[in-house]
């Protein structure tokens, strides 16, 4: 099927199911078993898509069959925008979005998690992830019709491109595909090159045909999509975080029974160990695998290099105070320990 096509009966299907729920605002409650669709944009090999089946596994153990949930991977339901759509509407129940995805719904906090250089590894972000200052960020989602159910991991991102990239100057002019957020704009403009927001689904092929010059993403997700067969250098940079918040539609997990949803509670949180006690695993193997294909050259930059592209990208987080609210932000740096006026 062509993409535009593809698209189009995608918009279809959303709209004629966002016009189903404007009678029956949880219609998979009527059925039994209960049916959550859990929908997300990367391959079943990464830590988001094996937290998604385990989860699903657990859901219907728990429950003991009441609930039955269905996940659809890579982007074979909805593409990224689509996909929130979609929840909101009750079309899907669940999604894993990366945090980067929360901004478009108004939610402009959630982009504190995008800054570059804002944790420096998995200890430091979990302090807020697993504390207050993550929950409250979940909370801000209730007003869209959302829950935040948990946060789940995977991990710092790399950058690639046709050449290598070890200073600041390699990335002058490049043009890089981003998420749709702001801080990851502001991040890419900072360093010279020009940013492009493009769904997920789409970044191999704008890779391969040149539409962009490079990304960023962590290795797993790199690897998965196969980027490195068509990006010749890969720089392990560590520069940012990419992590998801899991989220559901309110209105159908507000109604869903008491004990039902306690048992998917629990699921959740299982689910949850299991993305984040593998994700760094799997981002290293990643890496490895990169390696092995031959494809791409893999590049560890030095301390001194990445303490260099960390001093650029410093004055994004001042820039983004008005955007992202300063007071989140010097919240993420007490939490962390961070100081940026000691680099
Ligand atoms: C991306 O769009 O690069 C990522 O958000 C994909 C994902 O869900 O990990």
């Amino acid at each position: 099927m062509s993409a535009p096509l593809a698209s189009i009966l995608r918009r279809t299907a959303l709209a004629a199911a966002g016009a189903a729920l404007l009678v029956a605002a949880a219609p998979a409650l009527a059925q039994s078993p209960i049916v959550i669709k859990f929908s997300h944009v990367v391959a079943a090999d990464t830590p988001k898509g094996k937290a998604a089946e385990f989860f699903a596994k657990r859901a219907g153990e728990l429950t003991k069959g009441k609930v039955k949930v269905e996940v659809y991977p890579n982007s074979q339901l909805y593409k990224d925008k689509e996909e929130m759509e979609a929840l909101q509407l009750g079309s899907v129940q669940m999604l894993a979005p990366s945090l980067s995805k929360f901004a478009p719904l108004g939610v402009r906090e959630f982009e504190v998690y995008d800054l570059p250089f804002i944790f420096d590894n998995y200890a430091e972000l979990h302090k807020v992830t697993n504390g207050p200052l993550g929950k409250s960020l979940l909370d801000k989602l209730q007003p869209k019709g959302i829950t935040g159910l948990a946060y789940w991991d995977n991990g710092l991102k790399v950058f690639s491109a046709n050449k290598p990239l070890k200073t600041v100057a390699d990335f002058r002019g490049l043009k890089m595909r981003i998420q749709s957020s702001k801080v990851l704009d502001a991040q890419m403009r900072a360093l010279g090159s020009l940013p492009q927001v493009m769904a997920f689904s789409e970044v191999y092929q704008a890779l391969q045909t040149g539409v962009v010059d490079g990304t960023e993403n962590p290795p797993s997700n790199l690897y998965t999509q196969k980027m490195h067969e068509v990006q010749k250098y890969v720089s392990i940079s560590d520069h940012g975080y990419l992590g998801y918040a899991v989220v559901v539609n309110k209105p159908f997990w507000d109604k869903l029974p008491a004990d039902v949803r306690k048992q998917l509670e629990q699921a959740m949180a299982e689910a949850t160990k299991v993305a984040n006690d593998s994700a760094l695993a799997l981002n290293n193997e990643a890496i490895e695998k990169v390696k092995t294909s031959g494809k791409s050259t893999v590049y560890v930059m030095t301390p001194a290099e990445r303490l260099a592209l960390k001093k650029a990208l410093m004055p994004v987080h001042k820039q983004m105070e008005s955007r992202i609210g300063a007071e989140t932000i010097q919240s993420f740096y007490k939490e962390t320990g961070f100081d940026p006026a000691k680099l």
